[in-house]
């Protein structure tokens, strides 16, 4: 391992000394005493420089903040810039790398960030549809493989996991996310820290996660992209915050913050979520780096009057590290010289910075990650059948009449009909990193490896739904007029046994910027599903998409119906092994599907309301026009076999204190094959010092089983499983009487009582 000079002198003048490691888990040794010696040796300059990210300009995700490259070029040589993102491919980070090292006067290394999303080459189900599989393990273990094929490229840092609880399908980022439920999310962020830090970030087969965005982002008003969010702070700390203080505590490198304004402060200009809470409460000692140019959008949401008061603000408020914003830059230096900006803030965010980095083991050696030579490692083979696993867990059955599915071997005539259906494109979803275009098993693909010769499988696109170029950039030219190709899919139809019809949204129709009004099936796929419906009922309908989507016409007169989200590289495969039973799905949906969009957002651990229901009269909490509640509960997912609830048994009734009560149940496999139950259990706080949820979940098992088998899921009760937010802003239980819900579902729940006393 190659030694710097840096690294040398400051060890022979003796200035490290030991220091507590924060949470992030490394094993380089006496991290804050190295941090120290650095600090002492730079000048204001030098500090400010750290604070600055860069794009690379490989990559474009944002707008661009127009300092050309020439002059970025020009600041890493003076060792002006803290890190840099979108730079891709070992041969470009390490040009980067080496021009900042070998002219910079202190030779302090770079980060290269990138979003690696969901994978980096082998792309995984999108992060909406992963949490669908409930699979901790498997989501860690995504995780551990983007962070290898990252390095592999010489990026070292991904702007994942996102951790944004988001109630509203049309909100195009809801399928970057967990879903709606706090505490889901909080157990997918713990998995996905993991997965990609490992043990030890030094490892050059680990990147630095980053918890994002901070905070209240996926709450944005009407669902609309970058708008306002109103929460209160009860409401912030019990769904908003969990998550992200899960993260922090499992040792997140860094954090971002968000776009938004909450209750209309700017987050990344809020102290309180920063230094307060973060910082402060949560005692985390990474570092915050800004949404792209968030820093300076405080400007357009008429709380900067420039970019150097946009710095002013940021910088208090402890954003550490501004993302092509150039408001750093602008002002940092001249607001410290101006007695505005005390050097100590400074020397907080370098200090910050300059940990992650010795954490990460840069200053040791900061080509480790362009050295490693893992691009030959890499076993792209094995990743792809991991992306397989994880994407065949992440499907949800959604209905199944009269057992149409699995499709029986006596299905001689297929029909595969859809836009989607040999689209390779789409299952790769948004947020793609380099997951090449078209490079998807497409489902009419799997298909047709999967079924034997004497299966017959035709094929018609019957409309295009998204036409022209995609790009991350620009919106999608949706097809609403060229209806050229039904008849031939009504043909094929009416010639098949049965219909596998694949519809949904394209890749780019969800993701950032990409909030919709509606959330039917865009485009002419209702009229291609209907005209179909019309000659051959027998039809599965496979959905790929990225959000949940308005299917009520079609769980009402479809017979079997997939959720596939966006699966992947291996899409195509898996959803054939789950067609064709190879795997008996078991994933069940983590946000609720609506039957109308006017029911956004819509959530199922809501408040009950002060009129929750009446059947006598209008004047309760409802909407007049539809039957109530949602198509899809969350939770819900279905299975080619049965599973029995017993009733469920609590060991008392009563807890008091540190007390715990065991609640447990059976369960029965009570069909035909083996198959995988996720058990779920929620709880209500009937009355609290405020309003508290319907039901909130607080535990899930995945219980296996064969046919006939039984086992049990068990949960433990304590103080801490109770306890919420109060009124009094403090994390507690408060006494009183709880409901306890078990069962397969958000809805389908069978309840005890328990009462704690302090
Ligand atoms: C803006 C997005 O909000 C954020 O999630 C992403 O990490 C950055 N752009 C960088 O691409």
């Amino acid at each position: 391992m190659k030694k710097f000079k840096l690294t040398l002198l400051l060890l022979s003048l003796g200035f490290f000394t030991y220091a507590q490691n924060s949470g992030i888990k490394s094993s380089v040794e006496n991290v804050e005493g190295k941090v120290d010696s650095v600090l002492n040796l730079m000048t204001l300059e030098e500090k400010v420089g750290q604070m600055v990210q860069y794009n690379g300009s490989w990559d474009l995700t944002g707008p661009a903040s127009g300092s050309d490259n020439k002059q970025k070029e020009e600041r890493l040589k003076k060792g002006l810039v803290g890190s840099m993102l979108n730079v891709l491919s070992v041969e470009a980070v390490e040009k980067a790398q080496r021009l900042n090292m070998e002219n910079s006067r202190l030779k302090i290394p770079l980060m290269f960030g990138y979003d690696v999303i969901h994978g980096y080459k082998t792309i995984f189900p999108v992060p909406l549809g992963e949490t669908a599989s409930w699979d901790l393990e498997a989501m860690e273990e995504s995780a551990r493989i983007a962070a290898l094929e990252s390095v592999a490229e010489g990026v070292n840092w991904t702007f994942s996991p996102m951790i944004d609880v988001s109630r509203d399908a049309r909100w195009g980022r809801i399928m970057e996310g967990s879903g709606e439920d706090p505490y889901l999310t909080s157990k997918v962020a713990v998995a996905k820290v993991n997965g990609y830090q490992g043990e030890d970030l030094s490892d050059p087969k680990t990147i630095a996660a980053t918890a994002k965005h901070f905070a209240g982002y996926g709450l944005a008003e009407g669902g609309k992209d970058y708008n306002a969010v109103n929460i209160g702070t009860n409401e912030l700390h019990n769904v908003v915050l969990p998550p992200f203080e899960a993260a922090a505590n499992a040792g997140v490198a860094t954090f971002m913050n968000s776009f938004n304004t909450i209750d209309n402060i700017p987050a990344t200009g809020s102290e309180t979520l920063q230094r307060e809470i973060l910082k402060g409460a949560w005692n985390w000692n990474g570092f915050v780096v800004s949404d792209w140019g968030s820093i300076t959008e405080m400007i357009p949401h008429g709380f900067a009057r420039d970019k150097v008061h946009a710095a002013e603000i940021a910088v208090k408020a402890g954003s550490d590290m501004d993302m092509e914003g150039g408001a750093y830059e602008a002002g940092l230096e001249k607001l410290v010289k101006e007695g505005k900006v005390d050097e100590k803030l400074i020397d907080d965010a370098v200090r910050r910075i300059l940990r992650v980095k010795f954490k990460m083991g840069l200053f040791e050696d900061p080509y480790r990650y362009t050295n490693s030579n893992l691009k030959d490692e890499v076993p792209y083979d094995e990743h792809r059948a991991t992306a397989r696993d994880i994407a065949k867990k992440s499907i949800v059955l959604l209905k199944n009449e009269n057992d149409l599915l699995p499709i029986s071997n006596s299905v001689a005539k297929i029909a595969v009909i859809g836009p989607l259906a040999d689209d390779k494109d789409t299952p790769i979803g948004n947020w793609r990193a380099q997951g090449e275009k078209n490079s998807a098993v497409s489902v009419l693909e799997g298909l047709k490896n999967a079924v034997d010769a004497s299966n017959e499988i035709t094929y018609a696109k019957g409309v295009t739904l998204g036409q022209g170029e995609r790009s991350f950039l620009f919106p999608l030219d949706i097809n609403e007029t060229d209806r050229s190709g039904i008849p031939e899919a009504v043909e094929k139809a009416r010639n098949a046994e049965l219909v596998v019809m694949v519809l949904g949204e394209d890749a780019f129709q969800s993701g950032e910027g990409r909030s919709q009004a509606n959330i039917g099936l865009a485009g002419l796929q209702m009229e291609l599903l209907k005209e179909v419906h019309q000659v051959n009922q027998n039809i599965v309908l496979v959905l790929i998409n990225g959000r949940p989507l308005e299917i009520t016409w079609a769980a009402e007169n479809i017979p079997a119906i997939v959720e596939a989200w966006q699966l992947g590289t291996e899409s195509g495969n898996a959803i054939a092994d789950v067609l064709l039973g190879k795997y008996n799905p078991s994933g069940k949906l983590p946000v609720s599907f609506p039957r109308a969009v006017g029911q956004e957002p819509l959530y199922y651990n809501r408040k009950n309301t002060g009129r929750p229901y009446s059947p006598e009269h209008v004047t309760y909490s409802h909407y007049t026009d539809i039957e109530n509640g949602p198509l899809y509960p969350f939770g819900y997912g279905l299975s080619y076999t049965t599973f029995e609830y017993a009733e469920p048994e609590l060991s008392a009734s009563e807890i008091s204190g540190d007390g715990s009560a065991r609640l447990s149940v059976a369960v029965t496999n009570t069909g035909e094959v083996k198959g995988k139950e996720i058990v779920q259990f929620y709880l209500r706080d009937l009355v609290a010092s405020a309003a508290r949820p319907v039901k909130e979940l607080k535990g899930f098992e995945m219980l296996e089983l064969e046919p006939g088998e039984t086992k049990t899921a068990e949960f433990i009760i304590d103080s801490e499983t109770l306890q919420f937010y109060t009124a009094d802003g403090k994390w507690e239980a408060e006494e009183g009487e709880f409901e306890l819900m078990v069962g397969p579902d958000s809805e389908d729940l069978q309840q005890v009582k328990l009462n704690y006393s302090k």
